[in-house]
């Protein structure tokens, strides 16, 4: 990490947002200078308009013991009552909160007073299990209504959840309820999954079985959702059928107010390597950067949008952007079951038209597969609803970005590239709509009232047209408040290298452009070294990505005799170019190709056709197993791969 991150890709296309669109934007340009202004100020002013505080606030930021924040501390509210009953209370409950799309066809539109009721009569049960202020909740289900109305009902009580997504195995799952010390599990039988029900009550049951000597079970009460109608064990006195409970519970329930810092959730990074680290969240400043960025980020006109965000529940984006944020707002959403791909490779697309949704809010990793199966997928379908795509959790290639708006978004809807991170809580960097010009695969500039820079390993900013650290140095509402338990390991693993200067560091490269605007480079430890040149990922992959024959790329440094490091590329062509052509010939035009885009320093030594690469359950590229590829070594944990079986199809294409 001794130099900046060397600048090599040009991009020079903007996209000015269209009059009609900046006229009717949620955020005008005055917003900038209003947060510069007086930021403090800012943050309070958004709070008290967009939420609802049973006791106001006074304190705006507590900074007094860094890195622990406290934010709008001596408030109270329900962060349930926010998303819920004080929609229905302003006389639009009969408003569409989730349009569900179960996997198999099934669905249901869940109005904002309908939910209201079912959390609340959730609250009830889990009250009657004796679940309170101070104690968590492990939640492991489908992306129902169900893991919605479980969030909400958690957060009403004062407990804090912690949502394990449900591809996670039974020793996972253990660890984290352990962890966390949750006394209810709330599950479900099963899910729908490429068409067949998938089990997850199972997992549960594993996970609580076979304690050693000495370890105690913390969970209590087992709720279960009947959804696939799968065969289930039980064990009386645990568990309770949600459908036996749930539907006779009362649907009177009074939120009580909790103060701003009341633990919200933990939610559990699946970092590449080492113990998950519970990333902890608490209530009022979390909600208050929640509802503000997804109202202004993705400009929601809640009356008339139809907003889609197709993150699982398991993920921050599903507890921010999903779950909290739009509920926050009172926005109408799509809830979908399944896979992208089934029953049809147009299912996303079918699921857009069927509900005219307008927003709609992705990854890289599933624009990249769609750009792979061609443009006549999604073209055989009615997407003109569609006025803003948002993309979110890795660098989106230039080409994948134009892809985007051209196809999906008819060349006329505006692409936010946002970046976040589960420790933010929600979005920290990206264009305003209505506001910035933008520019394909750059996420751009700072939310307002977000200071955000790139540093030398000094901590000093590089300034614009070069590359280093990204970093926040400032305190933000929705920042994390901890890692649960292990407070040493929160200081050393995100304040510890910036120590001096307060600075908050986030593991990415990123650089500035001539205009200040920022470029993120990938994980830190994903930076290659070739012959002195610190290189990104990021762009190397961009150059790749945007030759016509390729779909997706991932890059790494091999050791090399003469370089130091070596640029070693992974390839998956699209299906109709690796008809036609040769994978070799392809290789060869490829590496040639990257020489001429960026330069010969980056032209990779090696580049390989595969057809799949190593990603997490979340989607992300997991560069590191590539590498043990690449330097012939045997390939390392896979535990976190969503598809273990990669791996070895990718050994064998490379062999
Ligand atoms: C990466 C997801 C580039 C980044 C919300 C970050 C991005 C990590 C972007 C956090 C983006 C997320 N451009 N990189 N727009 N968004 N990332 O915790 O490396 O799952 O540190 O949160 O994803 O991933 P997490």
């Amino acid at each position: 990490m001794s130099q900046q991150i060397d600048h090599l890709l040009n991009e020079d296309r903007r996209f000015a947002p269209r009059p009609e669109f900046a006229e009717n934007a949620v955020a005008g340009p005055g917003i900038y200078d209003a947060a510069k202004a007086d930021r403090l100020g800012f943050w309070a002013e958004q709070s008290r308009e967009l939420l609802h505080w049973h006791k106001p606030f006074t304190n705006v930021l507590d900074w007094t013991s860094p890195p622990f924040a406290k934010w709008f501390d001596d408030g109270q509210l329900n962060v349930a009552y926010n998303c819920l009953d004080r929609h229905v209370e302003a006389g639009n409950g009969d408003r569409v909160a989730i349009h569900f799309e179960g996997e198999p066809g099934d669905s249901r539109s869940i109005t904002y007073a309908e939910l209201t009721d079912e959390v609340k009569r959730v609250a009830n049960v889990l009250q009657s299990f004796g679940v309170g202020q101070g104690d968590r909740v492990a939640i492991y289900l489908p992306m129902i209504p169900e893991a919605i109305a479980s969030l909400l009902a958690v957060a009403r009580l004062g407990a804090a959840h912690s949502v394990v997504f449900g591809g996670f195995s039974a020793d996972s799952l253990r660890a984290r309820i352990d962890d966390a010390g949750a006394k209810v599990v709330i599950t479900a039988d099963g899910g729908y999954r490429k068409g067949k029900p998938s089990a997850l009550k199972p997992a549960v049951d594993q996970a609580l079985s076979d304690r050693g000597e000495g370890e105690q079970a913390t969970v209590e009460k087992v709720l279960v959702v009947k959804r696939t109608e799968q065969d289930v064990e039980w064990t009386e006195g645990r568990d309770v059928w949600w459908n036996d409970v749930v539907p006779d519970a009362s649907a009177d329930h009074e939120a009580e107010a909790f103060d701003a810092e009341n633990p919200l959730f933990i939610l559990y990074t699946s970092g590449t390597t080492g113990k998950p680290k519970g990333i902890l969240h608490t209530s009022g400043g979390y909600l208050t950067q929640a509802a503000f960025t997804h109202r202004n980020v993705f400009d929601l006109h809640p009356e008339s949008d139809v907003y889609w965000c197709t993150a699982d529940i398991g993920w921050i984006t599903g507890h921010s952007y999903v779950a909290y944020g739009p509920l926050a707002n009172g926005a109408t959403q799509v809830l979908y079951e399944g896979t992208p791909d089934f029953p049809n490779p147009g299912r996303w697309w079918d699921v857009i038209e069927k509900y005219g949704v307008t927003i709609f809010y992705t990854a890289p990793t599933a624009v990249r597969s769609f750009m792979k199966q061609g443009r006549e997928i999604p073209q055989q379908r009615d997407l003109s609803s569609l006025r803003l795509l948002g993309s979110v959790g890795e660098p989106i290639n230039p080409e994948a970005w134009m892809w985007f708006r051209d196809v999906i978004g008819g060349s006329v809807s505006p692409v936010v590239d946002t970046w976040w991170q589960t420790e933010t809580g929600a979005i920290m960097i990206s264009a305003l709509p209505g506001v910035t010009e933008t520019k394909p695969g750059s996420a751009q500039v700072a939310m307002p009232g977000i200071s955000i820079d790139v540093v030398d390993e000094k901590g000093e900013a590089v300034g614009n047209d070069a590359g280093g650290l990204l970093v926040v140095t400032e305190p933000w509402p929705s920042m994390l408040r901890g890692i649960w338990g292990d407070p040493d390991r929160f200081v050393e693993t995100y304040w510890k290298m910036f120590q001096d200067k307060g600075y908050y560091f986030a593991g990415d490269g990123a650089r500035l452009d001539e205009d200040g605007d920022i470029w993120l480079l990938g994980r830190v430890d994903d930076v290659m070294n070739v012959s002195g040149h610190r290189l990104s990922t990021a762009e190397i992959e961009s150059s790749l990505v945007a030759h016509e024959a390729t779909a997706e790329a991932a890059v790494v440094g091999a050791n090399d005799e003469t370089t130091g490091q070596a640029v070693v590329a992974f390839v998956i062509l699209k299906e109709s170019f690796l008809k036609e052509h040769s994978a070799e010939g392809l290789a060869n035009t490829l590496r040639t190709w990257v020489g001429e885009q960026i330069g010969p320093i980056a032209r990779p030594r090696d580049v390989y056709i595969v057809g799949e690469l190593p990603k997490t359950r979340s989607g992300k590229i997991m560069r590191r197993l590539l590498r043990d590829v690449a330097e012939g070594r045997e390939v390392g944990d896979t535990q976190t791969l969503a598809d273990t079986a990669v791996m070895s199809v990718i050994s064998a294409q490379v062999r």
